[in-house]
Protein backbone atom coordinates (compact mmCIF):
# COMPACT_ATOMS: atom_id res chain seq x y z
CA UNK A 1 0.00 0.00 0.00
CA UNK A 2 1.09 3.96 -0.69
CA UNK A 3 0.75 6.58 1.19
CA UNK A 4 0.49 8.57 -2.02
CA UNK A 5 -2.30 6.44 -3.31
CA UNK A 6 -4.54 6.88 -0.31
CA UNK A 7 -4.08 10.62 -0.25
CA UNK A 8 -4.76 10.81 -4.28
CA UNK A 9 -7.75 8.51 -3.57
CA UNK A 10 -9.57 11.12 -1.05
CA UNK A 11 -8.40 14.38 -2.98
CA UNK A 12 -10.61 12.73 -5.72
CA UNK A 13 -13.71 11.95 -3.48
CA UNK A 14 -13.37 8.40 -2.90
CA UNK A 15 -13.99 6.37 -0.15
CA UNK A 16 -11.29 4.59 1.79
CA UNK A 17 -11.53 1.37 2.99
CA UNK A 18 -11.08 -0.12 6.63
CA UNK A 19 -7.25 -1.58 5.35
CA UNK A 20 -6.44 1.83 4.17
CA UNK A 21 -7.50 3.82 7.32
CA UNK A 22 -5.29 0.99 9.57
CA UNK A 23 -2.46 1.46 7.68
CA UNK A 24 -2.22 5.12 7.46
CA UNK A 25 -2.58 5.66 10.97
CA UNK A 26 -0.22 2.73 12.09
CA UNK A 27 2.08 4.31 10.16
CA UNK A 28 1.69 7.73 11.39
CA UNK A 29 2.15 6.56 14.76
CA UNK A 30 5.23 4.70 14.57
CA UNK A 31 6.75 7.38 12.15
CA UNK A 32 6.91 6.02 8.83
CA UNK A 33 4.60 8.61 7.49
CA UNK A 34 5.62 11.79 7.62
CA UNK A 35 3.77 15.07 8.75
CA UNK A 36 3.77 16.41 5.10
CA UNK A 37 2.09 13.53 3.55
CA UNK A 38 -0.05 12.98 7.06
CA UNK A 39 -1.01 16.89 6.51
CA UNK A 40 -2.19 16.91 2.59
CA UNK A 41 -4.11 13.35 3.15
CA UNK A 42 -5.61 15.60 6.47
CA UNK A 43 -6.63 18.75 4.11
CA UNK A 44 -8.33 16.23 1.51
CA UNK A 45 -10.42 14.78 4.42
CA UNK A 46 -11.63 18.54 5.59
CA UNK A 47 -12.45 19.14 2.04
CA UNK A 48 -13.93 15.63 0.49
CA UNK A 49 -15.31 14.41 4.05
CA UNK A 50 -15.61 10.74 4.81
CA UNK A 51 -18.78 8.88 5.19
CA UNK A 52 -20.16 7.36 8.66
CA UNK A 53 -18.41 4.05 7.87
CA UNK A 54 -14.79 5.84 7.44
CA UNK A 55 -15.19 7.97 10.34
CA UNK A 56 -16.26 5.08 12.35
CA UNK A 57 -13.24 3.07 11.25
CA UNK A 58 -11.16 6.03 11.67
CA UNK A 59 -12.28 6.13 15.31
CA UNK A 60 -11.64 2.72 15.96
CA UNK A 61 -7.71 3.18 14.07
CA UNK A 62 -7.16 5.74 16.73
CA UNK A 63 -8.48 4.34 19.77
CA UNK A 64 -6.41 1.00 18.77
CA UNK A 65 -3.34 3.10 18.08
CA UNK A 66 -1.95 2.96 21.92
CA UNK A 67 -3.36 1.76 25.22
CA UNK A 68 -6.54 0.95 26.39
CA UNK A 69 -8.03 1.48 29.99
CA UNK A 70 -9.70 -1.85 31.06
CA UNK A 71 -12.83 -0.88 33.81
CA UNK A 72 -13.86 -4.17 33.72
CA UNK A 73 -12.95 -4.31 37.38
CA UNK A 74 -15.22 -1.82 38.46
CA UNK A 75 -18.74 -2.76 39.06
CA UNK A 76 -21.83 -0.93 38.32
CA UNK A 77 -22.58 1.31 35.09
CA UNK A 78 -19.85 3.60 34.04
CA UNK A 79 -20.60 7.01 32.54
CA UNK A 80 -18.20 10.02 30.75
CA UNK A 81 -18.70 13.39 29.60
CA UNK A 82 -17.17 15.29 27.43
CA UNK A 83 -17.08 19.25 26.64
CA UNK A 84 -16.07 20.26 22.64
CA UNK A 85 -14.55 22.80 24.64
CA UNK A 86 -15.51 26.62 26.36
CA UNK A 87 -15.05 29.39 28.57
CA UNK A 88 -16.02 29.13 32.26
CA UNK A 89 -17.37 25.13 31.56
CA UNK A 90 -16.67 23.72 34.93
CA UNK A 91 -19.46 21.41 34.25
CA UNK A 92 -18.02 17.93 35.45
CA UNK A 93 -16.83 19.66 38.48
CA UNK A 94 -20.75 19.61 39.21
CA UNK A 95 -22.05 16.80 37.12
CA UNK A 96 -19.57 14.12 38.01
CA UNK A 97 -20.17 13.87 42.09
CA UNK A 98 -23.95 14.72 41.41
CA UNK A 99 -24.13 11.83 39.26
CA UNK A 100 -21.99 9.68 41.39
CA UNK A 101 -24.14 10.60 44.37
CA UNK A 102 -27.16 9.02 42.58
CA UNK A 103 -25.54 5.68 41.54
CA UNK A 104 -23.73 6.47 38.64
CA UNK A 105 -19.95 5.31 38.37
CA UNK A 106 -17.69 7.91 36.96
CA UNK A 107 -14.21 7.13 35.47
CA UNK A 108 -13.24 9.84 33.72
CA UNK A 109 -10.03 11.59 32.13
CA UNK A 110 -9.61 15.05 32.24
CA UNK A 111 -7.93 17.38 30.42
CA UNK A 112 -5.50 20.43 30.94
CA UNK A 113 -6.18 24.14 29.87
CA UNK A 114 -4.86 25.21 26.64
CA UNK A 115 -5.05 28.58 25.42
CA UNK A 116 -8.14 30.19 25.84
CA UNK A 117 -10.09 27.23 27.09
CA UNK A 118 -9.95 25.81 31.08
CA UNK A 119 -9.42 21.88 31.68
CA UNK A 120 -11.24 20.29 34.84
CA UNK A 121 -7.85 18.69 35.87
CA UNK A 122 -6.36 22.57 36.58
CA UNK A 123 -9.46 23.59 38.31
CA UNK A 124 -9.26 20.17 40.40
CA UNK A 125 -5.69 20.84 41.82
CA UNK A 126 -7.19 24.15 43.59
CA UNK A 127 -7.89 21.67 46.20
CA UNK A 128 -4.60 21.50 47.94
CA UNK A 129 -2.73 18.35 47.60
CA UNK A 130 -5.23 16.92 44.58
CA UNK A 131 -3.63 13.79 43.02
CA UNK A 132 -4.13 13.68 39.32
CA UNK A 133 -1.57 11.35 38.46
CA UNK A 134 -2.62 8.43 40.21
CA UNK A 135 -2.22 4.65 38.77
CA UNK A 136 -4.73 2.99 36.71
CA UNK A 137 -5.24 0.44 39.88
CA UNK A 138 -5.51 3.13 42.45
CA UNK A 139 -8.10 4.99 39.79
CA UNK A 140 -10.50 2.06 39.82
CA UNK A 141 -10.25 1.20 43.63
CA UNK A 142 -11.12 4.60 44.37
CA UNK A 143 -14.19 4.25 41.39
CA UNK A 144 -15.31 1.01 43.39
CA UNK A 145 -15.10 2.59 46.67
CA UNK A 146 -16.06 6.52 46.45
CA UNK A 147 -18.13 5.85 42.99
CA UNK A 148 -16.12 8.47 41.56
CA UNK A 149 -12.21 9.78 40.19
CA UNK A 150 -10.86 11.95 37.71
CA UNK A 151 -7.36 12.01 36.95
CA UNK A 152 -5.24 13.48 33.99
CA UNK A 153 -5.35 11.65 30.25
CA UNK A 154 -2.78 8.96 30.71
CA UNK A 155 0.25 8.89 28.16
CA UNK A 156 -0.35 6.33 26.02
CA UNK A 157 -4.07 6.98 25.28
CA UNK A 158 -4.37 7.51 21.88
CA UNK A 159 -0.92 8.68 20.76
CA UNK A 160 -2.41 8.67 16.96
CA UNK A 161 -4.70 11.99 18.05
CA UNK A 162 -1.90 13.42 20.15
CA UNK A 163 0.22 13.87 16.71
CA UNK A 164 -2.82 14.38 14.56
CA UNK A 165 -4.26 16.93 16.94
CA UNK A 166 -1.11 18.86 16.81
CA UNK A 167 -0.68 18.83 13.15
CA UNK A 168 -4.30 19.73 12.54
CA UNK A 169 -3.60 22.62 14.69
CA UNK A 170 -0.78 23.67 12.81
CA UNK A 171 -2.52 23.12 9.06
CA UNK A 172 -5.68 24.83 9.11
CA UNK A 173 -7.44 21.28 9.25
CA UNK A 174 -9.22 21.38 12.65
CA UNK A 175 -12.34 22.39 11.53
CA UNK A 176 -13.95 19.00 9.73
CA UNK A 177 -16.42 17.09 11.18
CA UNK A 178 -15.21 13.48 10.43
CA UNK A 179 -11.43 13.93 12.13
CA UNK A 180 -13.29 16.07 15.35
CA UNK A 181 -15.83 13.01 15.85
CA UNK A 182 -12.87 10.70 15.81
CA UNK A 183 -10.31 12.65 17.36
CA UNK A 184 -12.91 12.76 20.27
CA UNK A 185 -14.82 9.13 20.01
CA UNK A 186 -12.10 7.73 19.71
CA UNK A 187 -10.56 9.05 23.28
CA UNK A 188 -13.34 8.25 25.16
CA UNK A 189 -13.64 4.67 23.57
CA UNK A 190 -9.79 4.21 24.81
CA UNK A 191 -10.98 5.16 28.04
CA UNK A 192 -14.07 2.62 28.34
CA UNK A 193 -16.93 4.05 29.80
CA UNK A 194 -20.39 2.89 28.88
CA UNK A 195 -22.25 5.59 28.98
CA UNK A 196 -20.75 8.51 27.23
CA UNK A 197 -22.67 11.71 27.32
CA UNK A 198 -21.52 14.99 24.81
CA UNK A 199 -22.13 18.81 24.79
CA UNK A 200 -21.72 20.28 21.85
CA UNK A 201 -20.84 23.86 21.77
CA UNK A 202 -22.83 25.94 19.23
CA UNK A 203 -21.00 29.66 18.82
CA UNK A 204 -18.61 32.11 18.93
CA UNK A 205 -17.06 30.64 21.83
CA UNK A 206 -16.73 27.04 20.08
CA UNK A 207 -15.29 25.18 17.01
CA UNK A 208 -19.12 25.01 15.62
CA UNK A 209 -19.82 28.56 14.90
CA UNK A 210 -24.01 27.71 14.24
CA UNK A 211 -26.30 25.32 15.96
CA UNK A 212 -26.69 23.53 12.45
CA UNK A 213 -22.91 22.97 11.95
CA UNK A 214 -23.14 21.84 15.62
CA UNK A 215 -26.51 19.49 15.19
CA UNK A 216 -24.41 17.93 12.53
CA UNK A 217 -21.65 17.17 14.67
CA UNK A 218 -23.47 16.06 17.21
CA UNK A 219 -25.21 13.47 15.30
CA UNK A 220 -22.15 12.11 13.52
CA UNK A 221 -20.50 11.92 17.26
CA UNK A 222 -24.00 10.16 18.72
CA UNK A 223 -23.93 7.79 15.53
CA UNK A 224 -19.92 6.52 16.28
CA UNK A 225 -21.12 5.90 19.60
CA UNK A 226 -23.57 4.28 19.27
CA UNK A 227 -22.06 2.12 16.14
CA UNK A 228 -19.10 1.61 18.72
CA UNK A 229 -21.86 -0.32 21.06
CA UNK A 230 -22.02 2.72 23.64
CA UNK A 231 -24.61 4.92 25.06
CA UNK A 232 -24.64 7.74 23.44
CA UNK A 233 -26.53 11.23 23.70
CA UNK A 234 -25.19 15.05 22.81
CA UNK A 235 -26.69 17.95 24.13
CA UNK A 236 -26.11 21.34 21.96
CA UNK A 237 -25.66 24.11 23.97
CA UNK A 238 -24.57 28.18 23.11
CA UNK A 239 -21.77 29.68 23.48
CA UNK A 240 -22.14 33.27 22.45
CA UNK A 241 -21.14 34.14 26.34
CA UNK A 242 -19.22 32.46 28.86
CA UNK A 243 -21.18 29.63 30.86
CA UNK A 244 -22.00 30.51 34.22
CA UNK A 245 -20.47 33.46 35.64
CA UNK A 246 -17.10 32.73 37.41
CA UNK A 247 -13.54 32.27 34.65
CA UNK A 248 -10.47 31.28 36.46
CA UNK A 249 -9.87 27.85 38.00
CA UNK A 250 -10.47 28.81 41.88
CA UNK A 251 -13.04 30.89 40.91
CA UNK A 252 -14.75 27.84 38.84
CA UNK A 253 -14.43 25.65 41.55
CA UNK A 254 -16.30 28.32 43.86
CA UNK A 255 -18.90 28.19 41.20
CA UNK A 256 -19.47 24.86 41.13
CA UNK A 257 -19.56 24.23 44.50
CA UNK A 258 -22.41 27.01 45.13
CA UNK A 259 -24.14 24.90 42.28
CA UNK A 260 -23.81 21.57 44.41
CA UNK A 261 -24.88 23.52 47.50
CA UNK A 262 -28.14 24.11 45.83
CA UNK A 263 -27.69 27.35 44.16
CA UNK A 264 -29.34 28.41 40.84
CA UNK A 265 -26.81 29.73 38.69
CA UNK A 266 -29.10 29.81 35.02
CA UNK A 267 -27.61 27.90 32.47
CA UNK A 268 -25.31 26.63 34.53
CA UNK A 269 -27.60 24.64 35.78
CA UNK A 270 -29.79 23.71 33.30
CA UNK A 271 -27.17 22.29 31.81
CA UNK A 272 -25.80 20.14 34.60
CA UNK A 273 -29.55 18.95 35.32
CA UNK A 274 -29.68 18.19 31.66
CA UNK A 275 -26.16 16.18 31.01
CA UNK A 276 -27.48 14.41 34.54
CA UNK A 277 -30.88 13.38 33.01
CA UNK A 278 -29.42 12.01 30.35
CA UNK A 279 -27.16 9.60 32.25
CA UNK A 280 -29.56 8.67 34.91
CA UNK A 281 -32.28 7.81 31.98
CA UNK A 282 -29.40 5.94 29.87
CA UNK A 283 -28.43 3.84 32.94
CA UNK A 284 -31.83 3.11 33.32
CA UNK A 285 -31.91 5.24 36.97
CA UNK A 286 -34.97 6.95 36.16
CA UNK A 287 -37.81 6.12 33.57
CA UNK A 288 -37.71 9.27 32.21
CA UNK A 289 -35.81 13.06 32.16
CA UNK A 290 -38.23 14.24 34.53
CA UNK A 291 -38.02 11.51 37.47
CA UNK A 292 -34.12 12.17 36.19
CA UNK A 293 -33.70 15.71 37.72
CA UNK A 294 -35.73 15.14 40.52
CA UNK A 295 -33.74 12.74 41.51
CA UNK A 296 -30.65 14.96 40.81
CA UNK A 297 -32.50 18.32 42.60
CA UNK A 298 -32.46 15.82 45.74
CA UNK A 299 -29.10 15.13 45.46
CA UNK A 300 -28.44 19.29 45.59
CA UNK A 301 -30.87 19.78 48.41
CA UNK A 302 -29.55 16.92 50.88
CA UNK A 303 -25.72 17.68 50.24
CA UNK A 304 -24.95 14.13 49.29
CA UNK A 305 -23.41 15.63 45.81
CA UNK A 306 -21.41 18.25 47.64
CA UNK A 307 -20.02 15.58 49.51
CA UNK A 308 -19.55 13.27 47.10
CA UNK A 309 -17.03 16.08 46.07
CA UNK A 310 -15.67 15.68 49.06
CA UNK A 311 -15.01 12.24 49.33
CA UNK A 312 -13.44 12.18 45.40
CA UNK A 313 -10.92 15.10 47.04
CA UNK A 314 -10.13 13.30 49.83
CA UNK A 315 -9.28 9.77 48.10
CA UNK A 316 -7.45 11.28 45.23
CA UNK A 317 -5.33 13.12 48.27
CA UNK A 318 -6.43 16.57 48.39
CA UNK A 319 -7.53 18.56 51.80
CA UNK A 320 -11.34 18.49 51.13
CA UNK A 321 -12.18 21.14 53.83
CA UNK A 322 -12.20 23.90 51.08
CA UNK A 323 -15.48 22.12 50.09
CA UNK A 324 -17.27 23.23 52.76
CA UNK A 325 -15.00 26.55 53.52
CA UNK A 326 -14.39 28.33 49.88
CA UNK A 327 -12.24 31.19 51.66
CA UNK A 328 -9.64 27.69 52.11
CA UNK A 329 -9.33 28.01 47.89
CA UNK A 330 -6.31 29.57 46.32
CA UNK A 331 -7.30 33.88 46.49
CA UNK A 332 -5.75 36.76 44.48
CA UNK A 333 -4.00 39.46 45.83
CA UNK A 334 -6.19 41.88 43.80
CA UNK A 335 -9.69 42.29 43.32
CA UNK A 336 -11.27 45.18 41.23
CA UNK A 337 -14.80 45.67 40.21
CA UNK A 338 -15.48 47.05 36.63
CA UNK A 339 -18.03 49.38 36.36
CA UNK A 340 -20.37 49.89 33.15
CA UNK A 341 -19.46 53.40 31.43
CA UNK A 342 -22.61 52.83 29.44
CA UNK A 343 -26.47 52.44 30.07
CA UNK A 344 -28.26 49.72 28.03
CA UNK A 345 -28.69 45.88 28.06
CA UNK A 346 -25.70 43.18 27.63
CA UNK A 347 -26.17 42.11 24.13
CA UNK A 348 -22.79 39.83 23.98
CA UNK A 349 -19.45 38.85 25.69
CA UNK A 350 -17.07 37.76 23.79
CA UNK A 351 -16.41 33.86 25.72
CA UNK A 352 -12.89 34.05 23.60
CA UNK A 353 -12.17 37.33 25.18
CA UNK A 354 -13.15 36.49 28.66
CA UNK A 355 -11.11 33.69 27.98
CA UNK A 356 -8.16 35.00 27.18
CA UNK A 357 -7.60 37.57 29.93
CA UNK A 358 -7.85 34.82 32.84
CA UNK A 359 -5.31 33.50 30.72
CA UNK A 360 -3.15 36.68 30.58
CA UNK A 361 -3.80 37.01 34.11
CA UNK A 362 -2.06 34.08 34.37
CA UNK A 363 -4.90 31.12 34.76
CA UNK A 364 -4.07 29.69 31.92
CA UNK A 365 -1.20 28.57 29.45
CA UNK A 366 0.76 29.31 26.68
CA UNK A 367 2.25 26.47 25.88
CA UNK A 368 1.43 23.21 27.56
CA UNK A 369 4.52 23.42 29.73
CA UNK A 370 3.76 27.06 31.37
CA UNK A 371 3.20 27.39 35.09
CA UNK A 372 -0.36 28.93 35.91
CA UNK A 373 -1.63 30.61 38.93
CA UNK A 374 -5.05 29.16 40.33
CA UNK A 375 -6.19 32.10 41.75
CA UNK A 376 -6.28 34.61 39.43
CA UNK A 377 -9.34 35.25 36.68
CA UNK A 378 -13.34 37.05 36.27
CA UNK A 379 -16.26 36.77 37.43
CA UNK A 380 -18.92 38.55 35.88
CA UNK A 381 -21.87 40.37 37.31
CA UNK A 382 -24.04 40.71 33.79
CA UNK A 383 -24.62 38.32 31.90
CA UNK A 384 -26.50 38.97 28.20
CA UNK A 385 -29.76 40.30 28.41
CA UNK A 386 -29.14 41.96 31.65
CA UNK A 387 -30.50 45.52 32.10
CA UNK A 388 -26.98 47.79 33.35
CA UNK A 389 -26.83 51.36 34.59
CA UNK A 390 -23.75 53.28 33.88
CA UNK A 391 -21.16 52.51 36.92
CA UNK A 392 -23.02 49.54 37.65
CA UNK A 393 -20.06 46.87 37.78
CA UNK A 394 -20.13 44.65 34.86
CA UNK A 395 -17.60 41.74 36.66
CA UNK A 396 -14.27 41.82 38.83
CA UNK A 397 -10.92 41.06 38.07
CA UNK A 398 -9.01 38.92 40.18
CA UNK A 399 -5.08 39.44 39.65
CA UNK A 400 -1.67 39.17 41.43
CA UNK A 401 -1.00 42.80 41.14
CA UNK A 402 -2.57 45.83 40.32
CA UNK A 403 -1.39 46.74 37.12
CA UNK A 404 -2.55 43.53 35.83
CA UNK A 405 -5.52 44.08 36.76
CA UNK A 406 -6.21 47.46 35.66
CA UNK A 407 -5.20 46.14 31.90
CA UNK A 408 -7.77 43.33 32.44
CA UNK A 409 -10.45 45.37 33.76
CA UNK A 410 -10.73 47.46 29.97
CA UNK A 411 -10.20 44.30 27.96
CA UNK A 412 -13.61 43.36 30.03
CA UNK A 413 -15.09 46.37 29.36
CA UNK A 414 -14.06 45.72 25.82
CA UNK A 415 -15.86 41.96 25.59
CA UNK A 416 -19.06 43.84 26.22
CA UNK A 417 -21.64 44.70 23.38
CA UNK A 418 -24.43 46.97 25.42
CA UNK A 419 -27.65 47.63 23.05
CA UNK A 420 -29.89 50.34 23.99
CA UNK A 421 -33.15 48.56 23.45
CA UNK A 422 -33.58 45.33 25.50
CA UNK A 423 -32.14 41.74 24.22
CA UNK A 424 -34.17 38.42 23.81
CA UNK A 425 -31.41 36.03 25.27
CA UNK A 426 -31.11 32.63 22.81
CA UNK A 427 -32.26 29.37 24.24
CA UNK A 428 -29.42 27.77 25.26
CA UNK A 429 -30.47 23.89 25.22
CA UNK A 430 -30.78 23.67 21.53
CA UNK A 431 -30.96 20.28 21.23
CA UNK A 432 -30.54 16.52 22.44
CA UNK A 433 -29.89 14.11 19.55
CA UNK A 434 -30.18 10.66 20.89
N1 LIG B 1 -11.62 18.30 20.86
C1 LIG B 1 -10.89 17.21 20.54
O1 LIG B 1 -10.51 16.43 21.40
N2 LIG B 1 -10.57 17.03 19.23
C2 LIG B 1 -10.96 17.84 18.25
O2 LIG B 1 -10.66 17.60 17.10
C3 LIG B 1 -11.72 18.98 18.60
C4 LIG B 1 -12.05 19.16 19.92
Amino acid sequence: MLMTDIIAKKRDGEKLNAEEIQYFINGYTNGDIPDYQMSALLMAILLKGMDREETLNLTMAMMHSGETLDLSGIDGVIADKHSTGGVGDKTSLILCPMVAACGVKIAKMSGRGLGHTGGTIDKLESFAGFDTGISDEEFIENVNKTGISIIGQTANLDPADKKMYALRDVTATVPSVPLIVSSIMSKKLASGADIIVLDVKAGAGSFMKNEEEARELATELVEVGKRAGKKTVAVITDMDEPLGYAIGNALEVEEAIEVLNGEDRGELSELCLELGACILTQAQLAENEEQAKAILQKSLVDGSALNKLAELVKSQGGCPDAVYNTELLPKSAVQLEVPSLQEGYVEHIAADGVGLISMQLGGGRATKESEIDLSVGVVLNKKVADAVKSGESLGTVYAKTAHEAQAAAEKLRECYKISSTPVIKPKFIKGIIK
